[in-house]
């Protein structure tokens, strides 16, 4: 089973131990979380326990990066069953600290990520991605890891944390993971513990939509008749309230050219939803390689 720590203290001495005693080239891998851990998360760990010596999984609902009207206080939190999964999926490490270590006094000190938050989450919830730049600087500096593990699922916070880590340096590899879904093709995530039994069923129209946009670009639509068509897809679910749905080019999340069919595309695509079902806000994407 894996050691626990809550403090930065220990987690810190935790981290040196193994340092001190590691063969030249031992390797630390992190993966941050928000906890309530599922498959999708334990993909995560268990490439870092493949690729690392130490793997560290963070688990940590961090208030700065929840809107005023966000679901901070009733984000689902369970302890036990978040340290069995990191158990079985082979972390070494589970830091767990609460609210007052990480922020014991405000953070006078922000991190604004521009440009490439410009649009998709980044436009929908304002300031959401500084709060992540500053949890995700504090664990690079806390564990100094040589390797980072994020998943696709939030292909934006993938775009943003490997920007900010270039921008300024940190000596880290950011490791992007493959989206782990359901077997009905609904993309695992904390946040699905919300939905209702049927708003879950309409939510399937995310994946369904999203499995069809290969087919969609090799029509020779460009983007915007690509959005408008993903769009009347998803509104023919009654529950479906969309957020967002657009064609970027990755990682740097520019339009493309308007007139030319995305299958002419020189840049990767990301295709990404968020969509509203009742109160419950999910995100969706499909990341196409380069023409
Ligand atoms: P959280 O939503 O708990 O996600 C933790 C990590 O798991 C993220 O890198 C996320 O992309 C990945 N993940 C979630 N669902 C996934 C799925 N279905 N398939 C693959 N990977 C998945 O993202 C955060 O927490 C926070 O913003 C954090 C980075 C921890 C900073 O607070």
């Amino acid at each position: 089973a894996p050691r626990v720590v809550r403090t930065i203290a220990e987690l810190r001495k935790e981290i040196g131990n193994y340092r001190a005693a590691a063969p030249q080239g031992g390797k630390v891998g992190l993966v941050p979380t928000m906890g309530f851990l599922h498959e999708g998360h334990a993909s995560l760990i268990r490439r870092s326990a493949e690729e690392n010596g130490l793997t560290v999984l963070s688990v940590f609902v961090n208030p700065l990066q929840f809107g005023p009207n966000e679901d901070f206080d009733r984000y689902p939190r369970d302890e036990k069953r978040d340290l069995t999964v990191a158990s079985e999926a082979g972390a070494n490490l589970v830091f767990m600290p609460d609210v007052k270590e990480m922020y014991p006094r405000p953070s006078q000190t922000s991190i604004l990520i521009g440009g490439i938050t410009d649009r998709l989450c980044g436009a929908s919830r304002p300031g959401h991605f500084d709060g992540v730049g500053v949890v995700v600087s504090k664990l690079f500096n806390l564990v100094q890891p040589d390797r980072a593990y994020f998943g696709l699922k939030d292909a934006q916070q993938v775009a943003v944390v490997t920007r900010m880590a270039e921008d300024l340096n940190v000596p880290v590899e950011i490791v992007p993971c493959p989206i782990v879904r359901d077997a009905d093709g609904l993309a695992l995530s904390s946040r699905n513990v919300y939905l209702t039994p049927e708003e879950r069923e309409q939510a399937l129209v995310l994946s369904r939509t999203l499995r069809l946009v290969p087919e969609w670009i090799r029509e020779g639509l460009t983007a915007s008749e690509l959005t408008d068509r993903m769009k009347r897809q998803i509104r023919e679910m009654p529950l479906a309230d969309i957020d967002y749905v657009e064609a970027l080019t990755y990682p740097d999340l520019l339009p493309p050219e308007e007139s030319a069919p995305l299958a002419s595309s020189p840049a990767s695509l990301l295709v990404a939803v968020a969509v509203r079902f009742g109160r419950t806000r999910l995100i969706d994407n499909i990341l196409l390689p380069a023409a």
